[in-house]
């Protein structure tokens, strides 16, 4: 459809009682104003200005280049906010929507309703409305006779009349261009706060004979501003519920989903399972048919297919088709772990690959390693990779038998089919199908508890 989006992002937010920014902080893993940023795109902006002030730097640095930025060097209304874009308004072809970097829960559809809504109505200006049981703190939405727009008055600047009007500004517009520019060049500070007020461009588009309206939301939790830190959990909950019903809806079973955080951007297929207190953040993908049992913390993980996860935790790391991982497995970034591997409970594995039907059954740390296909190592097997000062690899090659409680002092290469006796602590390397015992021979010294008398 094509608009121009002002996202206002420059006041500091004190009631957060941060050393960031409001609009940095977090709702479901994404930046407050990078998910209006976000909407604002997916309801079909071509061009998005953010307005940033308060930490600027902070907050374009955390965005990146996912948006134009105008500095509002002190914050002087949101009218103010709207002015230091206005090359990019006045360049624009088509309508501006004004959004605020703090109400994150607005939806992409809503935004294209209300860009339609101002097209059909043939209006200058519109103010997306709401209709709030209690309107303290709001602008208020005064109709006139006919039930146009006539103004909105801040609740500082109200009487005692304009105060019992219930339904309110969401502090989202839509513009035409050319008129937003004319009324921006009228704005004054004059009222309560000394600001101006980007609410009195209606006003002044009315007595130049524009055509205002104001279009109402239907789902008040659209229009959430997060002010401190309580808002921010209460909209981090609504949007939680948004993300597990559409995970849910594309076929993926979730239990108790209140106790299940899911955070934006994650991938799940169907018929994939996930149980109670799990934790998935921003850029895991899980296949289908897995079960992502009780308690799991994926974060960045790529999971493939039929895989089942109990318990375990999994950072920056694919895990291949049918592997099975856990309870109480740590899988730390940079691992790759093939296909139908088992990793075991208490198993540490970080910055390795673990080849297909590899089996890692109880207490290993595998680290710096490169293994190969259908080794199995037994109970305790530890890579001592670290010498204190530098880091080294351990490869073994494919169909390795690794006995318990074996040390790998690294750098170290085992050669395919080689097997290690139980208690080794391995400090050469190992020719492919050798054994290798590395451990003082048994003495049993016999009668000797009768002699120790
Ligand atoms: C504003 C509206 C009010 C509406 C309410 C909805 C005005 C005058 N009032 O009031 O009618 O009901 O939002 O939430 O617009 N900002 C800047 N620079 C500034 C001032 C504000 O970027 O100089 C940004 C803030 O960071 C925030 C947004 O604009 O994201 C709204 O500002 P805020 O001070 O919260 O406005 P309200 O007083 O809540
Ligand atoms: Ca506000």
């Amino acid at each position: 459809m094509g608009f121009t989006s002002i996202i206002m992002a420059a006041g500091m937010g004190t009631r957060m009682k941060s050393k960031m920014p409001k609009v940095i902080h977090k709702v479901c893993g994404k930046e407050l104003c990078r998910w209006v940023i976000d909407v604002s795109r997916d309801a079909g902006a071509d061009k998005i200005c953010t307005i940033v002030g308060h930490k600027a730097d902070m907050v374009k640095e955390m965005l990146g280049d996912i948006c134009e930025f105008a500095l509002q060097a002190e914050q002087k209304g949101t009218g103010h906010a709207v002015m230091q874009a206005i090359d990019v308004i006045k360049s624009a072809k088509n309508e501006i929507v004004i959004l605020n970097g703090d109400i994150p829960l607005v939806t992409a559809e809503s935004i294209k309703n209300a860009v339609e809504y101002h097209r059909a109505c043939g209006n200058q200006a519109t103010v997306i409305t709401a209709v709030m049981d209690d309107a303290t703190g709001y602008g208020r939405i005064v109709r006139g006779a006919d039930g146009g727009v006539k103004k909105i008055v801040e609740h500082k600047d109200a009487n005692e009349e304009e105060k019992k009007i219930n339904e309110i500004n969401s502090g989202m517009y839509v513009f035409d261009s050319g008129e937003l520019v004319y009324a921006l060049s009228k704005l004054t500070p004059n009222n309560a706060q000394g600001e101006y007020y980007i609410t009195d461009t209606l006003e002044i588009l009315l007595e130049a004979g524009k055509k205002i309206g104001g279009y109402a939301i239907s789902d008040n939790d659209e229009i959430r501003g997060i002010n401190d830190r309580v808002q921010l959990d209460e909209a981090e909950q609504i949007m939680q519920k948004r993300i597990n019903e559409m995970h849910m809806r594309n076929g993926v079973t979730i239990h108790n989903p209140e106790s299940v955080f899911i955070e934006d951007g994650v991938e799940i297929g169907s018929d994939t399972e996930i149980c109670q207190n799990v934790i998935v953040k921003s850029g895991t993908k899980i296949g289908s048919d897995c079960i992502i049992g009780s308690g799991s913390v994926l974060d960045g993980a790529v999971i493939h297919d039929r895989v089942d996860v109990l318990s375990s935790v999994i950072i920056q790391s694919e895990v291949g088709s049918g592997t099975h991982v856990g309870p109480f497995a740590y899988i730390r970034p940079n691992c790759k772990v093939g296909e139908d591997v088992k990793v075991g409970d208490f198993v540490e594995i970080k910055n390795s690959e673990i080849d297909d039907g590899t089996k890692i059954s109880h207490l290993t740390y595998i680290g710096d390693s490169d293994v190969g296909k259908r080794v199995n190592f037994g109970c305790g097997t530890v890579t001592c990779n670290y010498d204190g000062k530098k880091k080294y690899r351990t490869t073994i090659g494919d169909d390795c038998f690794v006995g318990c409680n074996t040390n790998f002092v690294s750098p170290i290469n085992v050669g395919d089919g080689a097997y290690i006796a139980a208690g080794s602590t391995i400090t050469e390397d190992i020719p492919a199908n050798s054994l290798s015992v590395a451990r003082s021979r048994q003495v049993n010294k016999e009668d000797w508890k009768d002699k120790r008398k």
